[in-house]
């Protein structure tokens, strides 16, 4: 069977959200939650944009938020396809927002969101190849690429406390930590 190759162009997707008073939290500001949401729903859209599937959301990146949402705001995701695995897609999102009468824009976060794309028999499916058109674009997909490694490092260094010595090292090491350990007995 032929592979097929689809550009990044073909499945950019752009979400825009006018931020209501129904999204604010206790200190008026844009619930972080309210942006996940929009985040995973254009990363879903641009995922199955590429793969002609229905996908499923398996990991996301760090999220860090640079700067607070306001209500009156709109807000624009930006998304494309930054890198293919056999079944897996790196769905890279840009957030802005743009104060309606000032017309400024401001970057609030980035993240990049892992998508399965799922067959009929709800088994992950061969999503097309990626057709790399600018520096731009190697740029990302090395990047991603470059992070699956690290994360795969980062798993095997990935350490689980498994018997009393093991513990007995955390403690000491955490001990300097703002935490007090008050550990009671069983029968206590
Ligand atoms: C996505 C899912 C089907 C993958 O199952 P699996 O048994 O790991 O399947 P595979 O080992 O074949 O992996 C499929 C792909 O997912 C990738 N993958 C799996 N876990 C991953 C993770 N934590 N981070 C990044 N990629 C991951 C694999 O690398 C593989 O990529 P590739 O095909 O491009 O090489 C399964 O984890 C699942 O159903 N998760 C729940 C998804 C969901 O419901 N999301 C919504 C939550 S509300």
């Amino acid at each position: 069977m032929d592979e097929t190759y689809k550009t990044v162009k073909q499945s950019q997707t752009t979400l825009t959200e006018l931020m209501i008073p129904s999204y604010s939290n206790f200190g008026g500001k844009v619930h972080g939650g309210v942006v996940l949401g929009l985040m995973d729903k254009v990363a879903y859209a641009c995922a199955a944009k590429h793969a002609g599937n229905y996908c499923v959301t398996v990991s996301i990146d760090t999220v860090n938020f640079l700067a607070p949402v306001e209500v009156g705001e709109l807000v624009s995701l930006l998304a494309s396809v930054n890198y293919v695995g056999r079944s897996s897609m790196v769905i890279g999102i840009r957030v802005q927002t743009e104060n309606i009468k000032t017309q400024e824009i401001k970057h609030t976060n980035s993240s990049y969101f892992t998508m399965v794309a799922m067959g009929e028999d709800f088994l992950p499916a061969q999503v097309p190849g990626l057709i790399l058109q600018d520096h731009l674009q190697v740029k990302r997909f090395y990047e991603a690429f470059h992070r699956k490694e690290l994360k795969r490092y980062y798993d095997q260094q990935h350490h689980e406390i498994n018997n009393e010595a093991e513990l007995a090292e955390a403690i000491e090491l955490i001990s300097k930590e703002r935490c007090k350990i008050e550990l009671k007995s069983v029968d206590a």
